[in-house]
């Protein structure tokens, strides 16, 4: 008898001290289990006297009982201990104010890109592209650059040694869109250009935008009625706007595009240069198998960067590439 109540007071204590629910799982296997030590006395009965196994059996039956509850009570307490740490731990304090969210924005040089793709579309335009990786024929041999020329020289060429480079000007794209179909063509080429070059108004890298529109009968007259219209649109205001004779080899006649600015300060409005452009020279047309006596044509190449320095009144072009959040933000 005494044995039982021995074991059933270790068997109440160890219940009451088991850490976790796996814990007091193991107590009860060991006890009220198949092969427990309660189980082992409530066999025990069958090899007594009927006396003594009625007062043992009641005593053993008691001692179950007890434990069954105690695990019972203990695995609540156990439960409801593991839920309020569970509780405690995934808090979430509903009154702190919000982190807040920085809001992001397209960058000056985006859009600026953006705006000018727009401008064309409108009138007409349709978007080409061509790669940044160029070789020498589309880059400078079909734009009518001669072997030895100098102005290959003016444009400080990245070369990868194995005859390809990184394209100079956005150009290429004009012979890319002509040797793939049939005139007319009225296209733009928006894209990246490089040139070991690097100062406060030149980075190894920059945009452009490239126009070509070929058709019957188009004139200078054409290019400069789009080029002034494009750039009344951009800068919202009208502008006067000049041509000023210049060389490509890729053009004849060509010209540089300034527009009168008046700088903030006030002081006497001056001319700024802001592209090139020209008819498109009858050797590159020919190359491409078009006719130069059936068709003409106008090409221009804008830098972006320049439009958007003057649009934002940026002037370091080299900001644009620093990364600078506090100028980047100015922007969104
Ligand atoms: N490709 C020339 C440059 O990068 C610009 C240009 C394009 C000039 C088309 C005339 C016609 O300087």
């Amino acid at each position: 008898m005494s044995t039982v109540s021995d074991l059933q007071n270790r068997a109440l204590l160890e219940i009451a001290e088991s850490a976790d629910l796996q814990a007091l799982d193991d107590l009860r296997v060991r006890y009220l289990g198949k092969k427990g030590e309660i189980t082992a006395q409530l066999k025990s009965l069958g090899s007594m006297e009927p006396e003594q196994r009625r007062s043992f059996g009641q005593a053993v039956n008691a001692a179950r009982d007890a434990l069954n509850q105690a695990i019972g009570e203990r695995r609540q307490a156990l439960e409801a201990a593991a839920l309020e740490q569970k509780l405690l731990r995934e808090k979430v304090d509903v009154t702190l104010p919000g982190r807040g969210e920085r809001r992001g924005g397209l960058h000056p040089v985006t859009m600026a890109m953006e705006r000018a793709i727009g401008i064309f579309t409108k009138l007409g335009f349709d978007v080409a592209t061509g790669p940044e990786v160029e070789d020498d024929h589309y880059n400078f041999e079909s734009l009518n650059f001669p072997p030895h020329h100098p102005a290959r020289a003016m444009h400080d060429t990245f070369y990868f040694g194995d005859g390809r480079l990184l394209r100079t000007h956005t150009s290429p794209v004009q012979i890319r869109v002509m040797e793939q179909s049939d005139p007319p063509y009225r296209i733009i080429a928006p894209g990246k250009v490089y040139r070991s070059d690097s100062d406060q108004t030149h980075t190894p890298m920059f945009h452009q935008i490239e126009g070509l529109l070929v058709g019957r009968g188009v004139s200078m007259a054409d290019l400069k009625g789009v080029l002034h219209t494009f750039v009344n649109a951009f800068f919202e205001r009208s502008l006067t706007m000049r041509f000023r004779p210049s060389y490509f080899p890729f053009t004849e006649p060509s010209a540089e595009v300034d527009i009168g600015w008046e700088k903030d300060d006030g002081s006497e409005p001056g001319w700024l240069e802001i592209l090139g452009c020209g008819m498109v020279h009858p050797n590159v047309l020919r190359g491409c198998d078009v006719d130069p006596e059936e068709y003409t044509g106008y090409a221009f190449g804008m830098g972006i960067e320049r439009l958007a320095m003057l649009r934002y009144g940026v002037t370091d072009l080299r900001q644009f590439f620093d990364n600078d959040l506090e100028f980047l933000k100015q922007f969104h």
